[in-house]
């Protein structure tokens, strides 16, 4: 039920706990352009990026998302999950569902449906609505979704400068402390051939000018839509979060709405409110199905005008591709539930690479052919506890 300028949603399910972790190695893209002889400015003002994470081969998708979780998961919420969601397109088995190694490394209970799921960087949204489809029908429990990804294009490719590596993890419960999500939505699905990568390939291919067309186009006919349907009045709408790829495309989205689409004061106040959405983008990169996941955690840590019953949109966007417009409401107690200082650390404390080592961490493999391999650890932060140890007889050995 919508009231006034700050709507209140009957239905109060939705993110109870956010957290993230990103690995604690990067690179300055101002070093990345000079090794690739391109003027800086095109990545840092043309691209919208400063940084971007680089995963050392113990920081896969799977030590990732228990890293992300780990800090904020008490007693309680471990005994309630009844439904762990793991949405990654950097998937490490074809038939074994991340979830479960997951589900082993932070202890939680037998008594829940671990699965993943894969459709690009939309998977993480598919898992958000599917959680809270779960929830509503099984008041009392709750629900785990973390997004991890590693994005890999390549060493000198155009998409190189939009490489990253996070994770985002998620509780969704009854009542939750941060984000009422409104069960109304609007989503689409077309067959695009923007991006992907085939099995035998450990790098994504794209068509970056047509993924740009495709993504602004489907942006376009959800909120055309949602303007019809009224689910979207931007004087209601006090901060529009968009799938983050890279900082400019997202502002190539808003800026869709410019020009006296929506009035003036609602484009100045969702565009302010977009620049706080990207600060912790800019410094990890893609990390694909978190991203916006990410910039909503952005928004909650750097912005501090927003106000309990705020209206927030998602534009969720993963190429291939499915996309999806969505809402949700602050809820009252939401900034106790923010750990900023911690966020901030894991940011500035990560080691800067010089483009030998990111070179060489980028081109780093696990071994193939079924023998043992042992791997050093790259991150002994608390951060991190949980880390790829090796590989033996085949399987990834965690601890
Ligand atoms: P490119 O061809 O190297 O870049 O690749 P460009 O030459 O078009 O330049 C980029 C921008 O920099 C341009 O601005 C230039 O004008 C500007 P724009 O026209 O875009 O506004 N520029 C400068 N600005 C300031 N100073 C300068 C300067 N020089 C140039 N000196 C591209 C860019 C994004 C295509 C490439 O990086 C790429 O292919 N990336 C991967 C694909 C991608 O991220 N697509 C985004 C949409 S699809 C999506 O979001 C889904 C995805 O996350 C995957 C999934 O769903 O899983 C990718």
């Amino acid at each position: 039920m919508m009231q006034g300028t700050n709507v209140t949603v009957n239905a109060t399910v939705g993110i109870d706990k956010i957290n993230f972790y990103t690995p604690n190695h990067y690179l300055d893209l101002v070093d990345l352009a000079q090794a690739r002889g391109v003027d800086p400015n095109k990545f840092l003002i043309g691209i919208g990026q400063s940084k971007m994470s680089v995963a050392a081969l113990d920081q896969d998708i799977v030590a990732m998302a228990a890293n992300a979780a780990e800090p904020m998961l008490s007693a309680d919420d471990r005994q309630k999950i009844g439904l762990l969601i793991v949405a990654t397109e950097s998937s490490i088995d074809q038939s074994k569902a991340a979830a479960l190694f997951v589900q082993d490394l932070l202890e939680l209970t037998g008594n829940l449906r671990a699965i993943e799921i894969k459709e690009a960087c939309y998977g993480a949204t598919a898992g958000i609505q599917l959680a809270c489809d779960y929830v509503r029908s099984h008041p009392g429990r709750k629900a785990l979704v973390i997004a991890s990804d590693i994005a890999r294009y390549g060493l000198d490719t155009p998409g190189e400068v939009t490489q990253g590596a996070g994770a985002v993890a998620m509780l969704v419960a009854s009542d939750p402390a941060i984000l009422a999500i409104e069960p109304e939505s609007l989503y689409e699905s077309r067959s695009t051939g923007d991006f992907w990568r085939p099995n035998y390939s450990t790098l994504a291919f794209a068509r970056g000018k047509f993924s740009e067309e495709v993504y602004i186009g489907m942006f376009e006919e959800l909120w055309a839509k949602a303007q019809d349907q009224e689910m979207a009045n931007p004087e209601h709408l006090q901060a529009l979060l968009f799938h983050i790829p890279f900082s400019k495309m997202g502002r190539k989205g808003l800026r869709t709405l410019g020009g006296g689409k929506i009035a003036e004061a609602d484009y100045v106040r969702l565009t302010e409110r977009f620049e706080q959405s990207i600060v912790y983008g800019k410094e990890v990169g893609n990390i694909y199905t978190g991203s916006i996941y990410l910039a909503l955690l952005s928004l909650l840590e750097n912005d501090e005008s927003l106000r309990a019953g705020d209206r927030i949109g998602f534009y969720s966007y993963g190429s291939g591709s499915v996309a999806e417009l969505y809402f949700g409401t602050l809820q009252p107690n939401y900034r106790q539930r923010l750990d900023v200082q911690a966020h901030r650390t894991l940011l500035d404390n990560r080691e800067r690479l010089d483009m030998r080592e990111y070179e060489a961490m980028f081109s780093a493999a696990l071994v193939t052919d079924g023998s043992e391999q042992d791997l050093g650890r790259s991150d002994h932060s608390v951060a991190a506890p949980h880390y790829l140890a090796g590989v033996k007889n085949h399987e990834r050995q965690y601890r």
